[in-house]
């Protein structure tokens, strides 16, 4: 699922070492954002946005988390529960990868920058790095964040085990219209339930990762 603008496809190409590199350091990460950026796609395509929009959708969604390569691996490796220091360190991830994406000089770069600073906003404005809220926060930001929590739940990591798709909607529920776009999450709904992506502890997920 790669984009069709010619100019993306080279950004693409480029931001893909940075995949790459990012996969030494946390092949978790690397896993979970090539999930996160189909489930992305399925839900961009269901919400109708145009193929340029979808193209700077699965970039952002690919490298959302890109800027974890900048967190120190006693953070990014740690097996139990951050202090309130270490969190205010990981959030930093979110800044540190629109750095790195905007520092490649191409078209598509500067977009991707922006959905990607903005992947942890909530609705309610409770979110970060700048706190947007509702529709100020752009939409491909708002998507990611939705199969981001979704694909976060739904998988074994160090620090907790995976949840039951019934168990993963009913926390995105509780969290709909606070965290979440209740407007995406009806247009979520319909594609998890679709049976075209792999559903939280259903076959393909049986082994942690
Ligand atoms: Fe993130």
């Amino acid at each position: 699922m790669k984009p069709g603008d010619p100019k993306l496809k080279l950004l693409y190409a480029y931001t893909k070492a940075l995949s790459v590199a990012l996969g030494y350091r946390d092949q978790l990460t690397r896993l979970h954002s090539e999930r996160v950026r189909d489930l992305c796609a399925g839900i961009g395509i269901r919400c109708g946005l145009n193929e340029k929009q979808l193209d700077a959708l699965r970039i952002a969604a690919s490298f959302h988390d890109i800027g974890k390569i900048g967190i120190p691996d006693h953070i990014l490796l740690k097996p139990s529960a951050f202090t309130k220091a270490e969190w205010e360190e990981m959030k930093r991830h979110a800044e540190i990868g629109a750095e790195i994406i905007a520092s490649i000089e191409i078209d598509g770069a500067h977009d991707a920058a922006v959905v990607i600073r903005h992947h942890h906003e909530h609705f309610d404005g409770s979110g970060y790095p700048d706190g947007l809220k509702g529709e100020r926060i752009p939409i491909c930001s708002r998507i990611i964040s939705i199969a981001d929590s979704y694909d976060a739940m739904a998988v074994t990591r160090t620090y907790h085990h995976a949840k039951s798709h019934p168990q993963v909607m009913d926390v995105m529920y509780e969290e709909t219209g606070k965290k979440h776009d209740p407007e995406l999450m009806n247009i979520f709904c319909d594609v998890i339930e679709s049976g075209d992506f792999p559903l939280a502890r259903s076959d393909q997920r049986s082994a942690p990762i």
